[in-house]
């Protein structure tokens, strides 16, 4: 891939006007009636960027997405949260309102990415998470402006690539989620490129079914049935071999319910759903990551925000923690799972992405990138 821009060129930044796409599309909760940011993460992830720029003397203006307000003015997707947090974390960066409250951001629209440069000298795209996403924040400033690629979505980027392409081995890829159609297209590639693939949460649950197991009520889309077959055949593949769950039909999810897990083996009987890997598969999954030299690793194994449901969640975080391999954590949840257990600062890299990263590795690059690369301003 070749290189991307970078705003070191530029100079002094003294008397001009910067605008940074962010991704500040963080949690929200109401606390004492007021919507509060509860990670910050990608907000602090950018601070490095904005102090740069302001030391140089820039003025300097982000704009991101916040939620998904489908090109119309909700008052709860404003960005006022996050503009409250930056506010305290680095005064001095003005934020734009949601990009997503205008219909021109997700239609790509050129007219509605004039009007965002409009004033400005420079453009640089911090948004990582977001480059996946062909919307005019991400796409037509490049055309109009001198762009630049931001320093935490270069690591992002070089981070990826490098794993990608020179991995110490073994190299190690725990991926899963609940949904197969959303992983599939990473579980391909990465049973080419790593040496193992370990594969939980609710997507494993197909593969299952392809060896002539019961999997009771879990999770399962029969239209990936075959590719799946075929996955397992690479022989690099690991599924579960046991399984924590429930009956079907009762309550599950974040703060628990009132019913016991039950354990399984191999197979699930019909009344029953299947929400995290067992011990066993835990343990054949922990030896083969405290094997590794490299590892990413990309969805939770069960439904840990359930605490009857997470022991597999946090036994994979604390082996990846343990583990002295180069580790990179992408995906919303996985990254909310080492933060959640205080792991986060025991793996090498945690990803801003979810989608973003997910897409990268499946296929090599994003169009947030490309636009950077064929920036000739
Ligand atoms: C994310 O939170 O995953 C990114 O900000 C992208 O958000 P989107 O899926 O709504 O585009
Ligand atoms: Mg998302």
């Amino acid at each position: 891939m070749s290189l991307l821009p970078t705003h070191e060129r530029w100079g002094s930044l003294e008397g001009k006007r910067v605008l940074v796409r962010v991704d500040f599309n963080c949690p929200v909760a109401d606390v004492d009636g007021v919507l509060t940011v509860t990670d910050d993460f990608r907000i602090r992830a950018t601070l490095p960027l904005f102090e740069d720029l302001l030391a140089r003397g820039a003025t300097v203006v982000a704009c991101t997405h916040f939620g998904r307000p489908k090109g119309e003015v909700v008052e709860k997707y404003s960005v006022a949260p996050v503009r409250r947090r930056l506010a305290e974390l680095c005064p001095g960066v003005e934020l734009m309102e949601n990009l997503r409250f205008n219909p021109g951001e997700e239609s790509n629209d050129p007219a509605f990415g004039a009007s965002l440069v409009e004033g400005f000298d420079y453009y640089i795209n911090e948004a990582f998470s977001a480059s996946h996403r062909e919307h005019a924040s991400i796409m037509i400033p490049p055309t109009l402006l001198p762009s630049a690629a931001g320093p935490n979505l270069l690591r992002e980027v070089e981070t990826l690539h490098n794993l990608l392409e020179s991995p110490a081995r073994p190299f190690v890829a725990i991926v899963g989620g609940a949904k197969v159609k959303d992983k599939l297209g990473i579980v391909k590639v990465l049973s080419e490129k790593a040496d193992t693939v370990l594969v939980g949460g609710g997507m494993a649950y197909t593969f299952e079914v392809t060896q002539g197991r019961t999997i009771g009520g879990s999770l399962f889309d029969a239209s990936y049935l075959e590719v799946c077959g075929e996955l397992l055949e690479g022989g690099k593949i690991r599924i579960p071999s046991d399984a924590i769950g429930l009956p079907v039909g009762v309550p599950f999810g974040p703060g628990g319910g009132p019913d016991e897990v039950v354990s399984f083996g191999e197979n699930i009987p019909d009344d029953y759903e299947g929400f995290d890997i067992g011990p066993n598969t835990r343990e054949a999954f922990c030896a083969i990551i405290s094997n590794a030299a490299t590892i990413l690793w990309n969805g939770p194994m069960g439904v840990f925000e359930d605490p009857r449901l997470s022991a597999g969640t946090e036994a994979v975080a604390r082996a990846v923690a343990a583990s002295s391999a180069v580790s990179v954590i992408g995906g919303g949840d996985s990254v909310a799972a080492i933060q959640g257990y205080g792991l986060e600062d025991q793996v090498s890299f945690v990803s801003t992405g979810g989608g973003a990263s997910l897409e990268f590795v499946e296929l090599g690059d994003l169009p947030g990138l490309k636009a950077l690369r064929e920036s000739t301003k």
